[in-house]
């Protein structure tokens, strides 16, 4: 990063702010009416290293692949960083929903409440969902599984073998401990050894 040294130059589109007349100058309205399949060969003629990870990633984020780079970037000035037409998780939930929804009406994961990108890369990534980095070293950034009460919880099965995914909600939940709302049946009877085993075995299997 960093060809700008001020935050105000940071701000201003390095093309634009040289005054070059460009395609990308024509205003967003317009880009979205007149050239909109070309605005994805446009951005990546200058940011050509977004374009060439798309094909080595693990999930590639929808709007990227389809060239909708003004869906969330300002073409010109912008305020935010990143020229972004808004932050996180504002600029996402305005595309995703059933999200906000759930969110709104459950328990939010005080993470997903502040920042999307905590755990999302907006464009493409080697991990399945646009993850950060694989979940278990994600989620281990902020609840130690090596505790004493997280090894109780789980009855001191190694988290490197579970997939916290299978039992929790990384957005929200109905449940305090954020679990998913749909649980196989011998967890939803309480039977948490019963569940946490038979997962950690399947996720034994699947090493
Ligand atoms: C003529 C070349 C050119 C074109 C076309 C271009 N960019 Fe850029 N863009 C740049 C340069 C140069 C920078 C500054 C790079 C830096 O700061 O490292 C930049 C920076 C950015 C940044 C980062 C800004 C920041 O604050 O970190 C974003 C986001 C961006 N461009 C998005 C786009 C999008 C979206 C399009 C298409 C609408 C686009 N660019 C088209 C040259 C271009
Ligand atoms: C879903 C929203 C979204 C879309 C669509 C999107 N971006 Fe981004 N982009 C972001 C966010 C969010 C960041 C800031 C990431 C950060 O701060 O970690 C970003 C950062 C960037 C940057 C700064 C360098 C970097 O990679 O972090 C460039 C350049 C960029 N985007 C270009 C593009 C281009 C070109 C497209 C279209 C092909 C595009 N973006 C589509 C959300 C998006
Ligand atoms: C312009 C609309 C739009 C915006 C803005 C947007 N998304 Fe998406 N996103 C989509 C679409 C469309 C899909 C594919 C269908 C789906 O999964 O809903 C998708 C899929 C995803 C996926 C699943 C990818 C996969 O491979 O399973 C994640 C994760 C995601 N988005 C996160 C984000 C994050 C984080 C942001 C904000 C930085 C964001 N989205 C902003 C439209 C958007
Ligand atoms: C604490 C980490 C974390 C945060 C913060 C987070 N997510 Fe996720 N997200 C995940 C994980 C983990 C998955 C599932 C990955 C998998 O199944 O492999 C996921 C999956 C998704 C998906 C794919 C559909 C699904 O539910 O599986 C979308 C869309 C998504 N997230 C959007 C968002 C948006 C929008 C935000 C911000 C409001 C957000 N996420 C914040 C961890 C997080
Ligand atoms: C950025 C830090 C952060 C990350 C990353 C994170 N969490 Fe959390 N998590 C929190 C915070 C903060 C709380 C709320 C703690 C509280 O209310 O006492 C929480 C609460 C929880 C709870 C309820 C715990 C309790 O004691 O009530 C569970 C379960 C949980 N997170 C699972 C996960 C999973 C699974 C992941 C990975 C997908 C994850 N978290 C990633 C910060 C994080
Ligand atoms: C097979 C189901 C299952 C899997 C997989 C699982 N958990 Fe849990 N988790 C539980 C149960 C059961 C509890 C205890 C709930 C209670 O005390 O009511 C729990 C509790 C927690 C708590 C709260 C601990 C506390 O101190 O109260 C956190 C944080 C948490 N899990 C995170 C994770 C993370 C991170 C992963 C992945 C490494 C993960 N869980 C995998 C079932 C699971």
């Amino acid at each position: 990063m960093g060809s700008h040294e001020s935050r105000d130059e940071r701000h201003n589109h390095n093309p634009f702010a040289e005054g070059n007349v460009l395609p990308a100058t024509i205003p967003t309205e317009h880009i979205k009416g007149m050239i909109v399949n070309k605005q994805g060969p446009l951005c990546f003629s200058c940011h050509p290293d977004l374009e060439k990870g798309i094909p080595g990633g693990k999930s590639k984020h929808q709007p990227v692949l389809a060239g909708e780079c003004t869906n969330c970037h300002s073409p010109h000035k912008a305020k935010l960083k990143g020229l972004l037409l808004a932050t996180s998780p504002d600029l996402c939930l305005n595309c995703h929903k059933d999200l906000k929804t759930k969110m709104g009406k459950e328990k939010a994961h005080q993470p997903a409440a502040r920042d999307c990108l905590r755990c999302h890369v907006p464009h493409v990534s080697p991990q399945a969902a646009l993850m950060s980095q694989a979940i278990q070293p994600l989620c281990g950034e902020c609840h130690d599984s090596k505790s004493a009460t997280f090894g109780k919880a789980h009855i001191s099965i190694d988290a490197a073998v579970m997939n916290c995914r299978n039992c929790h909600d990384p957005h929200a939940s109905k449940n305090p401990k954020f679990f998913k709302n749909v649980i196989h049946p011998p967890f939803a009877g309480g039977r948490a050894r019963t569940a946490i085993s038979s997962a950690s075995k399947d996720a034994r299997h699947r090493v």
